[in-house]
């Protein structure tokens, strides 16, 4: 056993966390922790409920690779559900598709079902958009049909950028300033400088354990800075309760189970408005929106992975904070909802409000996100404009942008537009 625990803890990449308490890791390192939990017992089937939900692009990669390295060399059965299927798809040897709503499960290999779902990863929906077939799956084969598309020259189309730290300093909603922060003599985040204004939509990304649930925390006072500050609206929160900062900054934690306590959805509403003092507002496009509509008076702790987070995420923005903090927002969500999430931010963004979200969901950033901010192992390696920051990271980019290698194109719609021009 105890040489198979040594082997588990590399293969996955958690020798380093050996020693730690559990309740001291990050989401992604607890998730990893769990994987190997079961990977050690050497079972000859493996079910997985979202095993990458909370993973960096990297660690996703590590984790799916072993699986299936153990699938070809032991022959484990492997069963796993996912919602980012750019992710899977091409380590499946079949898909079963469970529509919903009594509709008829569809069985069959990654090709046969995809091609006939609505829920398909971005390549896959830029294939089926240009007819391309067989349909790619992978990156390597969509390439071969990208190659053959005439697309204007870089000259044509470039569009001035925006994002980029520093755009908002002048009249900056949150401002950090040189903050350290450590957990019991380990370091976390080592002199965060972060502006950022209204009307940006920051994501912030960077490997499982970087520090990203630790930067949001400070912004609502969860955790305080050993040294630095934090200014929102210019004012220090030093001193500051975080009830009175939860007036106006919205957050949404990892863990959204751990906002919900009501009976019902809607209560869960109802209580935030009330403890705004905004009883009696209209919410009708915020349920519409996270497509929350039909669970309004369902228990929400009895709701699925996606709905909770839906839920959840209704709780906090249905007082329409000013400052919108969403950690991993979109854990059990389905390229749907994403994209009605994603909407309904840029709505947000129009209307002046500052969001940062920490993601590892690639497509989610390419999707909304001007301005994407790194942290590796606790300080801001790059902060810059998302179509750059994307194009130049081999972890970071959209499936569209490996696609074609230009910063141009990062999303489906922009490679349609750039062929009917
Ligand atoms: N309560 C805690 N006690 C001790 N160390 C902690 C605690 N919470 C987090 N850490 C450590 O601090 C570092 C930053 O953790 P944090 O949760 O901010 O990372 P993260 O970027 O949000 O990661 P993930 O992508 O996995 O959510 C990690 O090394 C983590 O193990
Ligand atoms: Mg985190």
């Amino acid at each position: 056993m105890r040489k198979r625990i040594e082997e588990v803890l590399d293969q996955i990449n958690i020798a380093h966390l050996r020693h730690r308490k559990i309740n001291t890791l990050s989401g992604g390192e607890k998730q990893r922790v769990a994987i190997g939990a079961v990977l050690t017992l050497q079972p000859k089937i493996l079910v997985l409920d979202e095993p990458t939900s909370q993973l960096d692009p990297q660690a996703a990669e590590e984790v799916l690779t072993t699986l299936q390295k153990l699938n070809s060399d032991l022959g484990l059965t492997i069963v796993l559900s996912e919602h980012r299927l750019e992710r899977v798809v091409q380590y499946a040897d079949r898909i079963l598709y469970l529509p919903g709503q009594g509709g008829r499960p569809l069985l069959g290999s990654p090709r046969e079902v995809l091609s006939q779902v609505d829920l398909m990863p971005p390549l896959v929906k830029l294939a089926k958009k240009l007819d391309w077939t067989p349909l790619p799956l992978t990156i390597k084969e969509g390439r071969r049909f990208a190659r053959s598309l005439s697309l204007p020259s870089p000259a044509d189309a470039a569009e001035p950028e925006a994002g980029g730290n520093g755009r908002g300093a002048r009249n900056a909603l949150l401002l950090m300033e040189d903050l350290w922060f450590s957990y019991n003599g380990n370091e976390a985040l080592k002199g965060i400088n972060l502006s950022v204004g209204p009307g940006e939509l920051v994501a912030l990304m960077g490997r499982n354990g970087s520090g990203k649930t630790t930067l949001l925390k400070h912004i609502v006072g969860l955790i305080r800075p050993a040294r630095g500050r934090v200014q929102l609206w210019g004012q220090d929160i030093k001193g500051t309760e975080v009830q009175s900062i939860a007036r106006k900054v919205g957050y949404v934690p990892q863990d959204p189970g751990s906002l919900l306590f009501a009976d019902t959805v809607r209560e869960e509403l109802e209580f935030t408005l009330r403890s705004h003092n905004l009883s009696g507002a209209r919410y009708d496009d915020l349920l519409q929106s996270l497509q929350l509509s039909g669970l309004l008076d369902s228990y929400p702790r009895d709701l699925s992975g996606g709905e909770r987070q839906r839920a959840a995420l209704a709780a906090i923005l249905v007082a329409d904070p000013a400052i919108i903090l969403l950690d991993e927002p979109t854990r059990g969500l389905d390229y749907y909802q994403k994209q009605a999430l994603s909407q309904f931010l840029s709505q947000k963004k129009a209307e002046g409000k500052a969001i940062i979200m920490s993601t590892h969901d690639v497509e989610l950033v390419a999707s909304c996100a001007e301005r994407v901010v790194i942290l590796g192992e606790g300080q801001i390696v790059v902060d810059g404009p998302a179509r750059k920051v994307m194009s130049d990271s081999m972890v970071f980019s959209s499936q569209v942008n490996k696609l074609f290698g230009d910063d141009r194109l990062i999303v489906v719609e922009d490679v349609l537009r750039a062929i009917a021009q």
